[in-house]
């Protein structure tokens, strides 16, 4: 048996020999996995000095060895944050980010207490945007759609989990939600936007995102989100909002993009960093 302390120390010290960015939380994240509790109880189980059972320790020794390979922490845990919720995620669907929480909040600047907004997200994954909108302004109507089969049925579990009434359908954004034409509020999306050509760095996501959810389609990235925004256009109401992330470096040429496409009021925003993350425009 070796204490709490000196087991985290050791899997911080491996973690960060292969380069796993915040290492030591890392640690006590997967400790508290394998241990199967909150990462504060591990905290307070150090603080007492109580050891973990051997079963546990060999978990964790797993868990960090795994992690060690690049494999994405959410990965291993099977969940991810975003906003108040709490995802399923695994192989198959790309891992909601912290910076695509800008997008819901531009959503509910603009829904505010409105009764009924017709929402719509484009591109779902794991549900994210979609599940978190519903559980913020329970009164808005929000669907959402997803190409990809594998990521579509996580996005289902994930609406099942929570118990949140979202319609979800497999298909493709650019001819989504056929008859409601002219009707919706808002359309979200965060697309695949990264140019082709231009491979992520990190393992975690190069190895382990799916290529549906990453690559835009062309050298700027950028086909994709347009033919999203594309059918966004068709399914908004006149004054309609288009809430669009897309990559730092694309800050410029997306609202350029939209304004040449007949979108008005397009305007930028920068996450919490500063860097130009997300585009709005009206139909
Ligand atoms: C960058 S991920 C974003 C997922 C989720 N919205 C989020 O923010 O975590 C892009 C998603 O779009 C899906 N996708 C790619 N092309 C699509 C298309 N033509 N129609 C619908 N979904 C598409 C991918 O499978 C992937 O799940």
């Amino acid at each position: 048996m070796t204490g709490v302390r000196a087991l985290l120390t050791s899997a911080a010290q491996r973690l960060s020999t292969a380069g796993v960015p915040s290492a030591a939380s890392d640690a006590r994240l997967l400790l508290a996995h394998a241990w199967d509790v909150p990462v504060g109880e591990v905290q307070r189980r150090q603080v007492l000095g109580q050891e973990p059972e051997a079963g546990v320790e060999q978990r964790f020794d797993e868990l960090v060895e795994q992690r060690s390979t690049r494999v994405p922490l959410q990965h291993l845990t099977g969940a991810a944050p975003f906003r108040s919720l709490e995802l399923h995620v695994g192989p198959g669907v790309f891992v909601p980010r912290p910076e695509t929480e800008l997008l819901v909040d531009l959503v509910l600047a603009e829904v505010g207490d409105r009764p009924a907004a017709q929402v719509v997200d484009l591109c779902t994954g794991s549900g994210a945007i979609a599940l978190a909108i519903k559980s913020e302004t329970p009164s808005a109507s929000v669907a959402a759609v997803e190409l990809d089969p594998m990521a579509h049925a996580w996005a289902v579990r994930n609406a099942e989990l929570l118990g949140l009434d979202v319609r979800i359908d497999c298909g493709p954004a650019e001819s989504a939600f056929a008859g409601r034409e002219g009707t919706l509020d808002v359309v979200v999306s965060n697309p695949p936007y990264i140019p082709v050509g231009m491979v992520p760095i990190d393992p975690e996501v190069r190895d382990h995102d799916p290529e549906a959810a990453l690559y835009g389609g062309s050298d700027d990235g950028l086909r994709i989100p347009l033919e999203v925004a594309r059918r966004a256009h068709q399914l908004l109401c006149p004054g309609g909002l288009l809430v669009m992330e897309h990559a730092d470096s694309q800050g410029d040429s997306l609202p350029a993009a939209l304004a040449r496409e007949g979108w008005t009021d397009v305007a930028d925003h920068a996450d919490l960093a500063g860097r130009p993350r997300a585009v709005t425009a009206r139909r």
